[in-house]
């Protein structure tokens, strides 16, 4: 069986970060999505890897995956010029893909549980196609399904208006090469893309098999802020454990588990797991409240955060506190020297900012 990866898209839903890196590379508890995405396709076992690449993001992506030699596979890189669909990027891949069975996922999407059993599932009850599906409480955003009475997929939707079902597609699908006959068979939807969650729907109307199973673990899009932080969360939760390889000064107290990387400081500080801390970042006089992560070489000063995910080389300085926030790389947020009221602001395009 091949993969193939989505790593493409522009990542409009998570700017202004994207203007500047791809999504699928900004950090989830300071490891790149797309590292947990590979970490699973390794785990199942998987040798040969495709990767769907967008002209504007290719370099770092391939930069970080490079030949796919860390997690034992071989990639091939496939650029897809223009964000056209899911579909899309499976019609170019097709050379790639040949007459194997693949499973695809989606760069932005993580899975707790990973996808060996999804794919002993597959092999074990052979199916055109098995896709999951996850109790969501807005389904407007996402492909939806119908279930028959028998718990059987009766339709598929992408994104509807009025959702027939709170049960929302995940990005992990399995297929067989059926899926190409499908793909050839639709038209672009009405946001111009050629979208996998119609393909699928034409698989149903060839009289195909198309099976469903409810996920059981997490599954986390990260296409947002909000969901970015809570899949922070979830991963702190689940994966840190307590590691202290940097130095914290006799003045500092750490509680819980959290994961202080080689080179990093904590100074007269206080840090309560879970938190993770990168290399050469440094903590002073400052409280570091749980579901944190404070990237490579990142300083915190005089300020209490929670609840963050800052990325490399930014600055926090005597802010009061901050919580619920997404702070990008080399951004500086800190104290004006005048005493006045007023913010004194530079924002990038697409910024959020709460007062
Ligand atoms: C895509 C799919 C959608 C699926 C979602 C999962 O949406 O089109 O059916 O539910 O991924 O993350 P998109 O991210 O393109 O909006």
């Amino acid at each position: 069986m091949k993969a193939l990866v989505l790593s493409g898209g522009k990542g409009t839903r998570l700017r202004p970060l994207t203007y500047t890196m791809a999504k699928q590379l900004v950090p989830i508890a300071n490891q790149p999505i797309l590292g947990y995405v590979m970490g699973h396709l390794s785990q199942a076992g998987i040798e040969e890897v495709g990767v769907i690449v967008a002209p504007e993001t290719q370099r770092e992506v391939r930069e970080y995956l490079k030949d796919g030699k860390k997690w034992q596979f071989k990639i091939t890189y496939i650029l897809q010029e223009q964000p056209l669909g899911l579909a899309h990027a499976v019609k170019i891949a097709q050379p790639f893909l040949g007459s194997s069975p693949f499973v695809m996922y989606l760069g932005d999407n993580l899975l707790g549980s990973g996808i060996c059993d999804a794919i002993d599932h597959f092999r074990a009850e052979p199916a055109d196609a098995l896709v999951f599906l996850k109790h969501v409480p807005d389904p407007t955003a996402f492909g939806v399904a119908e279930l028959d009475e028998r718990g059987g997929i009766k339709r598929l939707i992408e994104k509807p208006k009025d959702p027939p079902s709170d049960l929302a597609l995940v990005g992990v699908y399995l297929f067989t090469p059926r899926i190409h006959q499908a793909i050839s068979c639709i038209k672009p939807s009405w946001r111009g893309e050629l979208e996998i969650t119609d393909a699928i729907q034409a698989l149903i109307e060839m009289r195909a098999s198309v099976r469903g199973e409810i996920l059981k673990g997490w599954w986390l899009d990260t296409g947002k802020k909000d969901d970015f932080l809570a899949a922070n969360t979830v991963v702190l939760d689940e994966y840190t454990k307590r590691d202290i390889q940097g130095e914290v000064d006799s003045k500092s107290h750490v509680e819980g588990r959290v994961y202080i990387c080689r080179g990093a400081k904590v100074i007269r500080s206080e840090v309560r797991g879970p938190v993770i801390i990168g290399p050469e970042a440094e903590i002073v006089d400052s409280f570091i409240g749980p579901f944190s992560s404070i990237g490579k070489g990142s300083r915190i000063s005089n300020s209490v955060i929670e609840h963050i995910v800052i990325l490399e080389q930014a600055v926090v300085d005597g802010v009061g506190r901050i919580e619920d926030s997404l702070i990008g790389r080399h951004a500086r947020v800190t104290k004006g020297q005048r005493h006045t009221e007023a913010l004194r602001l530079m924002i990038g395009d697409h910024s959020q900012v709460e007062i």
